[in-house]
């Protein structure tokens, strides 16, 4: 169906109009002009400061870009999501991650019928799950209490859960365990087994759909190392729990749908770990603890639901994100937690970011003429400083960042918070204002090398601040990242809730398999994939 691309909008051919006001302007000489700028472009909600005053903009772009956001109908799509309404419409779905963590009384309905019960119900579940293994009444095949639980999954079966558990490690009880396996090849799940008691073990098989090659081989790998080890079939039972929608392929792999934990199509994979795919992380910080994240994601949304859009953080972070994409070309952003605990939010992020945006065509199937999702990527703040700073720096891209900054850190160790603190802030110090050739003058640099010590400064940074990462925190920090999302998505007037794009690796791996294990040389494909299984064919044992 032909629509009208976003590139049509008035108040797009408006911004592209501002962006060239504003091209050559340097964000030093925006802060020296407006002592002003940080009153004006930041804001305190949900317990986070957000400040963007470091941005290539003025009152008049963000004027345009809610302009933008209202032609675009931003509101509506919000209302719509919230509501139940099928907007993964690729999937005839409905998108209701909302509902996961919803602590109104209202009902919220998919195809008249009220989840709320359904997943409190879940909740309940997992409550009672949780207080099982913590009392030590969820006992293994042998009679001993489980100390160690093993997630298998992957993408976000695996990502959600690994970042939030890492980041909450402080919480953890203090009996347990936790491992995540996600990958293939057998060193995850090798390496893992061998740190493995058998008899205190819990496997977690985390699987919207059940069939994810990867989660079934290492689910498959690890029954057989229990079942060898124990040297009873009947052990899974008390081994393996299953978290899915497919109740019929639960049953299939040999786990007791009694010890399933529900959910359902309306959860999108990288929104879900919220639901039953929360599990382990319930499990080892405890119900309560699980709990103040589900309200920290509810405080979001309903911050994301109900402010203005010149108030609302969710908003303009996701707008800030494409003025920098379509209006600055800008190709990359990157994510910068100064906050430890948050190691794996990047790769987190990217799953979110990159697997909804990552697209090339409207809802309406139309190719778009414009950029679409940036490459996400990051790494935890010092770190990065002395890896890829580098770039940011002296780089010839424009490389929009949020820093995420913690005030106080999980350890009170004398001394490290302050020199976190003063390296975060003097990052985005550095990146806005850069160094002139008058200001190395007077630092007496060489001449000689005179241009290898400058910087161009005038990249731009978000800063969101928050006390110390509590679960509540975390909460509000991912809802933020999954509305500002949803933002994106509507600006650019994509579906961000399927993920049509990882089919054809996966039916193609599903034909290449049978290929590598038969005997004879393959021929079937083009030169270079034959050439490769054949030289592995002729390499291998
Ligand atoms: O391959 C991508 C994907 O479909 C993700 O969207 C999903 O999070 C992941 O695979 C795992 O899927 P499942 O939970 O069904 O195993």
């Amino acid at each position: 169906m032909e629509t009208t691309l976003i590139t049509q909008l008035s108040t797009w051919k408006q911004l592209q109009a501002h962006q060239q006001t504003l091209n050559t302007v340097h964000l030093r000489d925006m802060f020296a002009e407006d002592s002003e700028r940080f009153a004006k472009f930041s804001i305190q909600a949900c317990d986070l400061l957000l400040d963007y005053s470091k941005n290539r903009i003025t009152s008049e772009t963000m004027n345009q870009l809610f302009q933008f956001a209202n032609e675009v109908k931003l509101q509506d799509w919000i209302k719509r999501m919230f509501q139940g309404e099928k907007i993964n419409h690729t999937e005839q779905r409905a998108v209701l991650h909302t509902a996961l963590r919803y602590q109104g009384n209202e009902a919220i309905e998919v195809d008249g019928h009220n989840v709320v019960p359904d997943v409190q119900a879940v909740i309940n579940k997992i409550q009672q799950f949780v207080t099982q293994v913590h009392e030590a009444k969820w006992i293994g095949h042998t009679g001993k209490a489980i100390d160690t639980i093993v997630n298998i999954g992957i993408g976000g079966s695996d990502l959600g859960p690994v970042m939030v558990a890492r980041a909450l490690k402080a919480y953890y009880h203090p009996c347990l365990q936790c491992h995540f396996v996600s990958n293939v090849d057998a060193t995850h799940l090798g390496e893992t087994l061998k740190l493995l008691n058998p008899e205190t073990t819990l496997f977690i098989v985390a699987s919207k759909t059940f069939t994810t090659q990867e989660t079934m081989l290492n689910a498959n790998s690890a029954r057989q190392w229990l079942i060898n080890k124990l040297k009873d079939e009947s052990a899974v039972a008390k081994h393996f729990v299953a978290l899915s929608t497919a109740r019929e392929e639960v049953i299939k792999f040999g786990i007791n749908p009694d010890n399933m934990f529900e959910f359902w199509d309306w959860v999108g994979g990288r929104y879900s770990l919220w639901s039953a795919i929360g599990l382990s992380i319930a499990v080892m910080i405890g119900m309560d603890n699980f709990s103040k994240l589900l309200n920290g994601a509810y405080e979001m949304d309903q911050h994301f639901l109900n402010t203005p859009l010149e108030n609302n953080i969710p908003v303009i972070m996701g707008l800030l994100g494409v003025w920098y994409n379509n209006f600055f070309g800008a190709k990359t952003h990157v994510i910068l937690p100064y906050d430890y605990a948050l190691e794996y939010f990047p790769a987190y992020s990217q799953q979110l970011i990159m697997e909804s945006l990552g697209k090339r065509v409207t809802r309406e199937g139309q190719v778009v003429d414009y950029a679409t999702c940036p490459i996400t990527w990051g790494a935890p703040g010092n770190n990065g400083q002395h890896a890829f700073y580098q770039l940011l720096h002296q780089g010839t891209h424009i490389v929009p960042a949020d820093f995420i900054v913690a005030i106080e850190g999980q350890y009170d160790l004398p001394g490290h918070q302050d020199a976190t603190l003063s390296n975060a802030f003097a990052q985005t110090l550095a990146l806005m204002k850069g160094r002139t050739e008058e200001e190395a003058r007077a630092k007496n640099m060489a001449e000689d090398i005179l241009p290898h010590r400058l910087f161009p400064g005038n990249q731009p940074t978000n800063t969101l601040v928050y006390q110390k990462l509590t679960p509540n925190i975390l909460g509000k920090l991912i809802a933020l990242y999954e509305h500002k999302t949803f933002v994106q998505g509507v600006c650019w007037g994509l579906n961000p809730f399927d993920q049509w794009g990882v089919e054809l690796g996966k039916e193609m791996a599903g034909q290449l398999l049978p290929e590598i294990q038969a005997a004879g040389a393959v021929t079937a494909h083009d030169a270079s994939t034959n050439g490769l299984l054949n030289y592995v064919k002729a390499h291998r044992a």
